[in-house]
């Protein structure tokens, strides 16, 4: 049985002390969910987030995420945050290769794995995210676009570091549009997922978390944890809100 995942992408959004009240406003509604529940706030929130959740207290089960980190350990990266660093700050998840960070910040399928491997190394857990754009979706080329995104992040991984990472399919059109695939596809599109990474490493695949992203709401978090291979949500604007996103965590 694999354990569901409910992860909010803060994105650039709250400010350190918009981050405090948030978490103390959603600590009641946490109590007792059964999903894993992350919260992927700015970097610049990291230890506001650490501080209220300390305080909130281990029964609730919020990790910490950041939203990127840097592939090296230290060195001439200006504006860069290695991984130790999110170590230290009380981070266990980091979400790598975001279609935003693809699109708008250069980063590759090598950048990718290189952060992967890094965080691997470090002890976080990777959400890697993954997929297509409209052009793609209307070429009908999503599944291997989905593939070879995800053969390119495990490159190199051990079996057992492969059982650690946690994909998120997120087709672009869908993020922040209000526009969702259909649950059907959502569903059909992770089993690729999970079919590649059964070439890769063999049974492990049943332990690998997928999650779906792109504007999951709390209308349709219901239907798409209802499927076989949806492992939980990568929740952008639905996440921002506690009476919205609280409604997720129980979906
Ligand atoms: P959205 O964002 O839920 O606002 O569509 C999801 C994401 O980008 O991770």
């Amino acid at each position: 049985m694999r354990q569901a995942i409910m992860a909010g992408n803060w994105k650039m959004n709250k400010t350190p002390s918009e981050t405090k009240s948030f978490m103390s406003e959603i600590q009641p509604h946490a109590e007792g969910v059964v999903a894993q529940i992350v919260l992927c706030v700015p970097a610049s929130n990291l230890a506001a987030a650490k501080e209220a959740l300390d305080v909130i207290g281990k029964k609730t089960k919020i990790a910490l995420g950041a939203q990127n980190m840097h592939f090296e350990d230290n060195g001439a990266f200006t504006g860069e945050v290695s991984a130790d660093s999110l170590i230290e700050l009380g981070v266990e998840y980091v979400i790598v290769g975001h279609s935003e960070r693809r699109e708008y910040f250069a980063e590759t399928d090598e950048t990718v794995n290189r952060k992967v491997k890094k965080a691997l190394e470090k002890g976080l857990k990777p959400i890697i995210c993954v997929g297509e754009n409209l052009h793609e979706k209307e070429l009908g080329v999503t599944s291997e676009k989905v593939c070879a995104q995800t053969k390119a992040a495990l490159y190199g991984l051990l079996h057992q570091e492969i059982k650690e990472t946690v994909i998120a399919y997120e087709p672009i059109w869908a993020i922040g549009t209000g526009k969702t695939a259909t649950t059907q596809d959502a569903n059909n599109t992770i089993k690729e997922i999970r079919r590649t990474i059964r070439e890769i490493s063999g049974n492990v695949a049943d332990d690998v978390r997928i999650l779906y992203g792109g504007s999951m709401n709390p209308e349709n978090v219901g239907a798409l944890m209802a499927t076989s291979d949806i492992d939980g949500g990568l929740i952008g604007g639905a996440s921002l809100k506690v009476d919205s996103f609280s409604k997720m965590m129980n979906y």
